[in-house]
């Protein structure tokens, strides 16, 4: 009896303590960098983690600009972080990513009215629908807002960027990732899938592939980019998923809000690899890689293909008319 009770318990507390945390991508960067003098966009920082990002730079006295969708919320945040912080060098600008016009409008203003820019963070997303959306350009609204938003936007910021390095790009991806093999190019605007998490997975590969080619094309400026994998986060991400309809898709949210309330980390914890992309001096020459629990670590072979990098990238011109 004694016996079994200390088994349960023993697998109780490693599974609590160490395997949980692990499968979650749980981490603690403790790095004290300052930002004192930096500039930081942070895409989406009105909640999740973006915004517990956001406030941890502004904690560390960056001027950090939170480009968000709504202005009431973007509003609301940095009310919060500038509180939390005491830090007065948190504004709130307009930014839609599923909008090429407001992305431009962004980056126009942005250079209109600030210095520099050292700290690029890639941060918003749509997550799992089984519903088909569209952006204002037309495109499938997760590749069209997570990677090509994205993607348009880095590139109209790069000669920023260069101006003020060494300077850093950090794109927020997923483990999800794995479950793209194939990016079915033939297909990129009408690729068919009933599956919810199927347009998501696609568009955070994409995420990864961008780094990969950008790294590349930013040798020697100083300039790194890399991709974040920020662990399983309790957010506001399951939005999306409770758009999805039918009985599987349905199951499939409810199944996955009772595990992250279950095991997700904070935003705070979800937060920790973004900054740690973001300031570790150890990453100062590290450029074109996947970042998750607060380390280099290694993504799917697809995400390592650079003719598949290469091909995305060239294809994203086109699509954004750059
Ligand atoms: N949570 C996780 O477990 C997890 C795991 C792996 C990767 N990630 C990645 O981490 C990043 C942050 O996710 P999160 O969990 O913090 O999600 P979240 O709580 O849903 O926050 C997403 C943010 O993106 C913004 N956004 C969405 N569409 C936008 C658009 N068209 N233009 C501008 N902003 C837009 C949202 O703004 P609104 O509030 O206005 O909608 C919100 O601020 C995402 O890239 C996600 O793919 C998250
Ligand atoms: C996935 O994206 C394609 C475009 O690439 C679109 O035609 C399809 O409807 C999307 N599927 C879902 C479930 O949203
Ligand atoms: C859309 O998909 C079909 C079937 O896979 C393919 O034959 C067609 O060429 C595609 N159209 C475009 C515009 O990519
Ligand atoms: C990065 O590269 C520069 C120039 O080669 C070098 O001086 C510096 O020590 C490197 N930093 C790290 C952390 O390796």
């Amino acid at each position: 009896m004694l016996k079994t009770a200390i088994i349960v318990s023993v697998i109780g507390i490693g599974l609590y303590y160490f395997f949980i945390p692990f499968a979650t991508g749980s981490c603690e960067y403790y790095g004290k960098e300052r930002l004192d003098g930096k500039t930081v966009i942070v895409t989406g920082a009105n909640t999740g983690i973006g915004k517990t990002a956001a406030a941890d730079l502004a904690q560390r006295g960056a001027r950090v600009i939170c480009a968000c969708r709504s202005m009431e919320r973007c509003n609301a945040a940095v009310a919060d972080i500038k509180r939390e912080t005491n830090n007065v060098q948190v504004v709130a600008a307009k930014l839609d990513l599923g909008s090429m016009k407001s992305i431009r409008e962004f980056a126009q203003m942005f250079k209109n009215t600030e210095k520099r820019l050292d700290i690029l963070i890639n941060n918003a997303g749509i997550g799992c629908r089984n519903v088909d959306k569209k952006t204002e350009d037309g495109f499938e609204d997760r590749m069209g807002v997570n990677h090509l938003g994205h993607f348009l936007l880095t590139n109209l910021l790069l000669d920023m960027l260069k101006q003020s390095q060494p300077s850093r790009i950090v794109c927020l991806t997923s483990l999800i990732h794995w479950t793209t093999t194939d990016l079915d190019f033939d297909n990129l605007a009408n690729h068919t899938s009933t599956s919810s998490c199927d347009n998501y997975s696609r568009s955070k590969i994409a995420n990864i592939l961008f780094v990969l080619e950008l790294s590349k094309r930013l040798k020697g400026t100083g300039v790194t980019a890399n991709a974040v994998h920020p662990g399983l986060v309790q957010t506001e991400t399951l939005r999306s998923a409770r758009e999805s309809e039918g009985f599987l898709a349905t199951s499939y949210t409810k199944f996955m809000e009772v595990v992250f309330l279950l095991v997700g980390n904070d935003a705070r914890r979800g937060a920790q690899t973004t900054v740690y992309a973001a300031v570790d001096p150890s990453l100062e020459n590290v450029s074109g890689q996947f970042l998750a629990r607060c380390k280099i670590d290694t993504p799917s072979p697809y995400a390592r293909d650079e003719a598949v990098a290469k091909k995305l990238y060239d294809m994203s011109l086109k699509l954004v008319n750059l």
